[in-house]
C-alpha cells in the first residue's frame, strides 16, 4: 500500500468546487457537491471523483488506505492566499496602544510597526525564524490550509529578506503545507532610507530584484501602496520592473487610504490585489475587467477596527473575491480561518457558498495555482479536508471554531482531530 494511496467514501458531501481557473461573480456559488460522494488519491493525486457506489465498483479498495467520511462533509484544502508567517519578535505592547485609540499609522509614523519586526527579524538566526514560521504552519494545517504564501519584507535590506525568504523554502521542505513565496521589500522605507523612499524603490530595483530573480527566492513582487509608505508612481515603478525579471504580481491595495491600488493592480495585471478596504467602484471594476483576484482579509480590518471590504458589492460586479488570514505581527497575529470566515459571512455578507469558493479554488487563483490545487479534480493535488460535521455550512454556523477533523496533502494524512486527544 503507497504512501499517497487513499480512497475517502461515504462523505456526506463532497465539496468539489471544481474548476480550474478563478470563479467570478455568481459563479463563486457553485460548489459542484456530490451527495454520498468519495475521491480517490493515487500517488498523491486525485485520480478519480464521484459516488461512493461508482467508485467501488471501479476500485479495489484493498489497494488503499480507506477514510470513511459517513456523516462528514469533505473539501479541498484551504488555500491561506496572503501571510506574513516569517517574522522575528511580537508586538503585543503595539496592539494594547491600539486599544487605548492610537492608530496603526500613527504608531508606523512614530517608528513603530513594521520596522519594530524589521529589527526583530534582522537580529533573529535562521534557525529562530525557521523554528517560529514552522509552528504557525502546524497552527494553520490544523484550520485546513494546505498552501500558503508567504511574504518577505521584515528585512528590508538584501541579506535580510534572501534570508526570510531561504527560511521559507527550508520550511516547505521540513512541512507538510506548500509554501509560495513572495518578495516584499517594499513594506515600508527603512530607517536608513527614511524620507528618501524614492531612493529606496531604486536600490530594490538595482540590487534586491536582480538577486531574487537570479536565484529564483520568490515567485510573486508585493509592495504596500499607501499614503505615507508606497505611492502608486512608486508602486507603478517597482511592480514594472519586477514583471520584467519575471515576478508576478500582488498589491497590498487602497487598504487605510483610497490611493487607486486596485486600478493600478488592473493596470499591471496583477494576479491578485489585497485589502481593498477603501477601493473606488472604479477600481473593483477594472479588476474584475482585467481578472486580477480580489483577495479580502477581514480578520486585518476586524483587528483594526476598520470598515470591512465590500465583499458583497465585488461579487456582484462580477470580480473573483479569495479570503486570506494576513497573518502578521502587527496589524493581525492571527491564522484563524473559522474567524475569518465568521466574518466574511457576517460582515462582508458573503454567503456560505461564496465563503468555501473564497478560501478554495479562487485562493488557489490568487497564488496562480489554480490549475493544480484548490478543487477535488482529477489531476489535481490530493489536498483534502475533512470536517466533523455533514455540511460545509457549519463552517459559518459553528461560530469562530475550527470545524476540521482531518487534512489530507498529497493523499497522507497529516491531521487528525481525533488522534490528538
Ligand atoms: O498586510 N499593511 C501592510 N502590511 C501588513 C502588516 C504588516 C505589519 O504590521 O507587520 C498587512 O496588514
Ligand atoms: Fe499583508
Amino acid at each position: 500500500m503507497n504512501n499517497g494511496n487513499l480512497i475517502i467514501k461515504n462523505a456526506n458531501e463532497l465539496v468539489t468546487c471544481s474548476g480550474f481557473k478563478a470563479k467570478v461573480g455568481k459563479e463563486m456559488s457553485e460548489l459542484g457537491i456530490i451527495p454520498n460522494g468519495a475521491i480517490v488519491i493515487e500517488d498523491g493525486i486525485i485520480k478519480a471523483v464521484g459516488t461512493t457506489e461508482d467508485i467501488l465498483k471501479d476500485h479495489d479498495i484493498n489497494n488503499y488506505r480507506v477514510i470513511d467520511a459517513s456523516n462528514k462533509a469533505v473539501l479541498p484544502g484551504f488555500v491561506d492566499s496572503h501571510t506574513h508567517f516569517v517574522f522575528g519578535g511580537y508586538r503585543a505592547e503595539e496592539f494594547s496602544w491600539r486599544l487605548r485609540g492610537d492608530s496603526y499609522m500613527e504608531i508606523m509614523e512614530r517608528g513603530g510597526g513594521i520596522i519594530n519586526s524589521v529589527r526583530a527579524t534582522r537580529q533573529a538566526s535562521k534557525e529562530e525564524l525557521f523554528n517560529a514560521g514552522k509552528k504557525r504552519l502546524d497552527s494553520m494545517l490544523s484550520f485546513g490550509v494546505t498552501t500558503v504564501e508567504g511574504k518577505s519584507g521584515y528585512g528590508l535590506d538584501c541579506a535580510t529578506e534572501i534570508k526570510q525568504l531561504e527560511v521559507m523554502d527550508e520550511i516547505n521542505k521540513a512541512h507538510p503545507i506548500d509554501v509560495v513565496k513572495t518578495f516584499m521589500g517594499a513594506h515600508a522605507v527603512p530607517i536608513e532610507y527614511k524620507g528618501r523612499a524614492d531612493e529606496f524603490i531604486q536600490l530594490i530595483i538595482d540590487e534586491m530584484l536582480p538577486t531574487i530573480s537570479e536565484k529564483k527566492l520568490a515567485e510573486f513582487c508585493d509592495i504596500f501602496c499607501e499614503k505615507n509608505v508606497f505611492s502608486v508612481e512608486q508602486s507603478r515603478k517597482l511592480l514594472s520592473k519586477a514583471k520584467e525579471f519575471g515576478l508576478k504580481l500582488k498589491l497590498h491595495a487602497d487598504e487605510i487610504v483610497q490611493l487607486g491600488g486596485a486600478e493600478l493592480a488592473a493596470e499591471l495585471g496583477a494576479v491578485s490585489a489585497d485589502h481593498l478596504l477603501q477601493s473606488s467602484d472604479c477600481g473593483i471594476e477594472d479588476m474584475a475587467k482585467a481578472g486580477v483576484v480580489a483577495t479580502l482579509l477581514p480578520v486585518t480590518a476586524f483587528s483594526l477596527k476598520e470598515h470591512y471590504a465590500r465583499g458583497r458589492y465585488m461579487i456582484d460586479q462580477g470580480c473573483a473575491v479569495a479570503l486570506a488570514t494576513d497573518l502578521n505581527p502587527g496589524s493581525c497575529f492571527s491564522e484563524s480561518i473559522p474567524l475569518m470566515i465568521a466574518l466574511a459571512t457576517l460582515y462582508m455578507k458573503l454567503t456560505p457558498e461564496e465563503a468555501v469558493t473564497a478560501i478554495t479554488i479562487n485562493g488557489a487563483a490568487a497564488v496562480d495555482r489554480a490549475d493544480q490545487i484548490g478543487s477535488l479534480d482529477v489531476g489535481k493535488k490530493g489536498d483534502v479536508v475533512i470536517l466533523e460535521f455533514p455540511s460545509y455550512k457549519f463552517m459559518p454556523y459553528h461560530v469562530g471554531v475550527n470545524t476540521v477533523e482531518k487534512v489530507v496533502k498529497n493523499g497522507v494524512l497529516v491531521f487528525d482531530k481525533e488522534m490528538r486527544n
